[in-house]
């Protein structure tokens, strides 16, 4: 994955997401922390399922310490969401049973770059808001154990047979790396004027996007089965296809918009269209059964629920679903779009995307497709 790994025709193609993709850091306007409200409207569509699937998990294994990973936790209010509702709903259900309340240990992974110490300053009011009902006695506040795990979840992160369950939220469509493949052989680039599949793109870039997806996600599996214990869990959301066309514009249609403010600038004079041309996103949405065929190969893993969904994510109100569409995306790719740019682009590149998403959404309905999928380690 590093530059120098590679043959120096892939020069353009180098970017090293281990060290160049992160999530807007801090608490200001542009932030992720201020700006992943539909990742939040993404991870609740699987709630439910999500903790359900922690408290079989508890219920089956009854483990004295409870241990669960976060894989892609970003930072901001989602990071600790979903890890404080699983701790609240299991130690709820014990003070309400027989079985004893376990500790917890959670681990929070991410990228070496995430805005770790975002998260681990909001810490003690994460650990005020776990005491049941505000009372102080420790009998009523579980012992949380947590720590950052910063690493790349294409590899292994933890320890053999360590964890009970892991979950992972709107982090599974980033790739390894942008694919290679995506240049020819005298390294000129071969989907000009896109970043991601297209209707125009010719047919190697969509295979080249696919084989990236199985050789990342065959590797995730790989390291997880070492890592779940035997009837531990995993609950995994992605944005991925309800069919098989690689070109669903439910998937391709903001990186389609992206590229398009991207031509304006282009036109402009204030980016170099070869720039552009050589600009890609290390992304895939896979289909299910692309997702299935992964599982089945690896072999360690049962399929308790597999299933795409739309997710519509406006709001009514076109013009602010734009402004939020755009902020969303600003806040995810701001780190790479700098770059490969340079950042003084950025402020009139998304003024451009807002444009064009609010004519998009008052024009049609935009809508998302979200994959969810409950793996149970055999
Ligand atoms: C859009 S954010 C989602 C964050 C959070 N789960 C949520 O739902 O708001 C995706 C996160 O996945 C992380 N990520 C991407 N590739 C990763 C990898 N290979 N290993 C670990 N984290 C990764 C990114 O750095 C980013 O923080």
């Amino acid at each position: 994955m590093t530059t120098s790994m590679l043959p120096s025709s892939n020069k353009h193609i180098t970017m090293d997401m281990e060290t160049i993709l992160h999530m807007k850091k801090g608490l200001g306007e542009t932030s992720y922390a201020q700006n992943s409200s539909l990742q939040k409207k993404s991870m609740d569509t699987l709630k439910h399922i999500i903790i359900d699937s922690a408290i079989d998990v508890y219920i089956s294994q009854s483990p004295d310490c409870f241990t669960m990973a976060d894989l892609g936790c970003a930072s901001g209010p989602n990071a600790l969401s979903l890890v404080g509702d699983i701790i609240k709903t299991i130690g709820g259900a014990c003070r309400t049973s027989s079985y004893p309340t376990p500790e917890f240990l959670v681990f929070l992974n991410d990228l070496p770059t995430n805005d770790f110490n975002e998260i681990f300053v909001s810490l003690p009011e994460f650990v005020s808001k776990l005491k049941i009902g505000g009372k102080t006695e420790e009998s009523s506040s579980p012992l949380v154990y947590l720590t950052g795990v910063p690493g790349s979840f294409y590899g292994r992160l933890f320890p053999r047979k360590s964890l009970h369950f892991v979950c992972s939220c709107s982090s599974l469509h980033w790739l390894s790396q942008v694919p290679l493949g995506l240049f020819d052989g005298k390294n000129k680039p071969i989907n000009e004027g896109k970043m991601y599949i297209s209707h125009s793109s010719p047919p190697t870039v969509a295979m080249a996007y696919f084989k990236q997806f199985q050789k990342d996600f065959s590797l995730f599996l790989k390291s997880r089965s070492a890592e779940v214990v035997s009837g531990g869990k995993m609950v995994l959301a992605m944005l991925g296809r309800q069919t098989e066309d690689y070109t669903d514009k439910r998937t391709t249609y903001l990186w389609e918009l992206l590229a398009q403010s991207l031509a304006m600038m282009v036109s402009q004079g204030e980016v170099e269209q070869e720039k552009l041309d050589a600009y890609n996103v290390p992304f895939y949405a896979p289909s299910v059964k692309e997702i299935e065929d992964e599982v089945h190969k690896e072999g360690s893993f049962t399929i308790d629920y597999l299933r795409a969904y739309e997710i519509d994510i406006r709001s009514g109100n076109a013009k602010e679903d734009g402004r939020i569409i755009s902020m969303t995306i600003r806040a995810i790719q701001e780190s790479m779009i700098c770059h490969h740019f340079g950042g003084e682009i950025i402020d009139t590149l998304f003024q451009n995307y807002t444009k064009l998403l609010t004519e998009s959404v008052e024009k049609e309905e935009i809508k998302s497709v979200q994959i969810g999928l409950v793996l149970r380690r055999m």
